[in-house]
């Protein structure tokens, strides 16, 4: 695996790789890699010769107050995972390098609705810092695919329409959540957790689970979900927000069927997230 952290060593070294004809996938990250972030390689390795994964810890996408200094790096396990991996090219660029001119000068890219509310509500301005990232990757990588999580459910759908708005000729892929052996979907963040905390934190998902089940069984949403709310205080959650959604993450109606179960919490300083897909009756 090459790593690279220059912008014109990364355009010419992909411009042969697509003179050639070679299908190129992008899988963005922000570190401290896990199994997660190694699904998605995987994925992409699965739909194209040439996998780039880019490795940067966005400050756009950070608010006042979040945890941008704190943010886990572990730069060289990282590549190693990656090399691992199969991934061919690790991007890993300086912040000025993507930001020149500083934050403040910097265009950004806005998605309308689909990143208003659940954790666009609770952190205003995120996933504009992201979009703007993802599309700078995006135009730098010129990748023919692209890997993301369906753990950040809200993202993924933020992703979807800036490449169908901006008619970028690119698919984007979602990969399924992956688990710890408890339930806990992986995250960096849940190395934020005391030993306590760890043990406690499957909760979320466990609970997720059970509202899952009596919103299939046909009991009413609102009902369901003040429950949920109530159960996690009680576990010692301090829940941001418990939501049921359609797919598209518009709101449910009468002919809702395939809904989205969203959910963030915070347990000590960690922002947990999590989400389950249910079929309602
Ligand atoms: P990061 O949190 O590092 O996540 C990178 C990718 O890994 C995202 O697509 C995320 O959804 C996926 N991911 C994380 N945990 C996962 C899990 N347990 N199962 C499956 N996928 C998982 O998301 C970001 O970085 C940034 O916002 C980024 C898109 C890189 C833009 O800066």
């Amino acid at each position: 695996m090459r790593t690279l952290r220059d912008i014109n060593e990364l355009r010419s070294t992909l411009r042969e790789h697509r003179q050639q004809g070679r299908r190129i996938a992008l899988v963005p990250t922000m570190g401290n890699l896990h199994q997660g972030h190694l699904a998605l390689v995987t994925t992409a390795r699965q739909h194209a010769d040439i996998v780039v994964s880019s490795l940067f810890v966005n400050p756009m996408q950070f608010g006042p107050g979040e945890d941008l200094d704190a943010y886990p790096r572990t730069f060289e396990a990282d590549q190693a995972q990656l090399t691992e991996t199969g991934c061919d090219i690790l991007f890993a660029p300086t912040v000025s390098a993507l930001y020149p001119n500083g934050l403040a000068a910097q265009t950004r890219v806005h998605v309308p609705e689909v990143g208003e509310g659940l954790c666009g509500g609770s952190r205003p301005g995120h996933f504009d810092g992201v979009s703007t990232v993802v599309s700078m990757l995006f135009n730098l990588v010129q990748p023919d695919v692209a890997c993301f999580g369906e753990k950040d459910y809200q993202q993924l759908a933020v992703i979807r329409k800036l490449v169908s708005d901006l008619h970028m000729p690119i698919d984007i892929i979602g990969v399924p959540i992956v688990r710890a052996n408890d339930g806990l979907a992986l995250s960096s963040r849940n190395g934020y957790l005391s030993e306590y905390e760890r043990v406690k934190a499957p909760l979320l998902y466990r609970t997720l689970c059970e509202l899952r089940d009596a919103l299939e069984h046909g009991t009413p949403v609102e009902q369901v979900l003040q429950q949920g709310r109530t159960a996690l205080y009680d576990a010692g959650f301090t829940p941001d927000y418990l939501e049921l959604r359609d797919a598209t993450l518009a709101a449910v109606s009468s002919s809702t069927r395939s809904a989205m179960l969203l959910a963030a919490a915070k347990l000590g300083s960690a922002r947990l997230i999590d989400n389950l897909s249910v079929q309602l009756p």
